[in-house]
């Protein structure tokens, strides 16, 4: 192996990366490290070498991720592939002894950043796995990462496996690709905490269940208790309503502005013949026009969440999801029953947990709105997060309670 170059970084990145910010991201230092250089040894303000780092220079924003701060790094890097398997077991060995996990078919494998993979996502959906791509640099390794989950799982064949390539700007975001049949669409159901839905490889960016909103869903089973009224705004293919109503909910409205995820909803629903679906109604409309209608049918409902995308756009302009709370706290009031509760998410990096709920308690002021928050709700279990990696920990929600 050549001899690995050694780069200097900003001031800011060596603070960072000692408090355990695993990336690197793009400035007059990074944007000069040698492009065709896989590895990069990071240099402090001593000059002295401080991390390995995992190279991407086609990346926009992250031009490097830590590997490992352990020397001699240059036996590190010949090492890699070993350390990759070993990462990878211990990260599904994890997983495997997790009991919360026995009832749910959907689950990660691999974590990224949190397991020392960093930029890697893999998912167990039911007997298929879907290995995400955050950056390109793991395309080489894709059979050394089949491989190793084959080890613990030898019944799985090769066309049980799908990759994608994740990632923010619209070039990046690909359709999940058989490995064996570039041009397969798949079509499976799953099962989460008892209750089934229908998966969708190959066709949709998203398959169809939010796995790292698993755990969540299941926190707010002490929630939504029997006999009371949910509405889900923002319902995507119906995760948290068929939750409610398994939950024992009276009557769940689900509201979406797709009329596709709207009708994956209704199959959903259809999987599960316990459910009574003449307790559950659809809206497809915006979120702001079912309020508006809901209120004026005086309609209310103990349990209200919110879960929308991180920014939206109504043709015209952008909004980002933290400034649309404003309106959607006074509108979801209106609908709110006495000593109901909102259910809020934020699905974001780019704003803190700290930074949510401040501005959710200024808009309730503003508004003079009578809440308090009871719960904060967060990434967990197979999903978990790191000290000092705010972007990690992107989804945040509170629980306010109407007093
Ligand atoms: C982040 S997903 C919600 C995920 C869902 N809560 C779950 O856990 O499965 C956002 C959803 O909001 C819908 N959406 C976006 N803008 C909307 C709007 N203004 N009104 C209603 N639905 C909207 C999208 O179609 C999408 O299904």
């Amino acid at each position: 192996m050549n001899k690995l170059p050694e780069c200097p970084i900003h001031p800011v990145s060596i603070k960072l990366l000692r408090q355990g910010h695993p990336w690197i991201t793009a400035d007059s230092f990074s944007n000069r490290f040698p492009r065709n250089s896989e590895f990069v040894v990071a240099m402090d303000e001593r000059k002295r070498p401080m991390a390995l780092l995992l190279h991407d220079p086609q990346h926009k924003n992250v031009k490097a991720r830590l590997w490992t701060t352990k020397y001699p790094f240059d036996r590190e890097a010949q090492h890699f592939t070993a350390s990759v398997q070993a990462r990878l077991d211990v990260a599904i060995e994890k997983r495997l002894q997790m009991k919360e996990l026995k009832d749910r078919e959907n689950y990660y494998l691999v974590f990224a950043e949190a397991d020392q993979l960093p930029g890697l996502f893999i998912q167990k959906l039911n007997d298929r796995v879907l290995i995400q791509f955050y950056t390109s640099l793991w395309n080489k390794y894709k059979s050394i990462i089949t491989t190793t989950i084959q080890e613990v799982f030898p019944e799985m064949k090769d066309d049980q496996f799908w990759f994608q390539m994740r990632g923010e700007t619209r070039e990046l975001q690909k359709l999940p690709v058989n490995a064996v049949d570039a041009g397969r669409r798949d079509e499976f159901h799953l099962s989460e905490f008892g209750n089934q839905y229908l998966i969708r490889l190959g066709s949709s960016y998203d398959h169809g269940l939010y796995t790292d909103m698993s755990a969540v869903r299941y926190e707010l089973t002490k929630l939504i208790t029997k006999d009371c009224r949910v509405l889900n705004l923002y319902s995507y293919t119906g995760a948290y309503s068929l939750w409610a109503m398994k939950l024992g909910a009276s009557q769940v409205t689900s509201v979406d502005l797709s009329p596709k995820y709207i009708e994956w909803l209704q199959q959903n629903i259809g999987l599960n013949p316990d459910l009574d679906h003449t307790k559950h109604d659809a809206l497809t409309m915006s979120v702001d026009e079912a309020l508006a209608k809901l209120k004026s049918e005086n309609k209310k409902f103990e349990v209200i969440i919110c879960d929308p995308p991180s920014s939206s756009s109504d043709g015209d302009k952008r909004t980002s999801a933290i400034k649309a709370y404003k309106d959607l706290l006074r509108n979801m009031n209106m609908v709110l029953a006495e000593n109901g509760k909102l259910v809020i998410f934020l699905n974001t990096h780019q704003t803190s947990g700290q930074k949510f709920e401040r501005a959710i308690l200024d808009y309730l002021k503003e508004l003079n709105l009578n809440f308090k928050i009871t719960q904060r709700l967060g990434l967990g279990q197979d999903c978990p997060t790191v000290k000092g990696f705010p972007e990690g920990s992107y989804l945040k929600g509170l629980v306010l309670e109407k007093v």
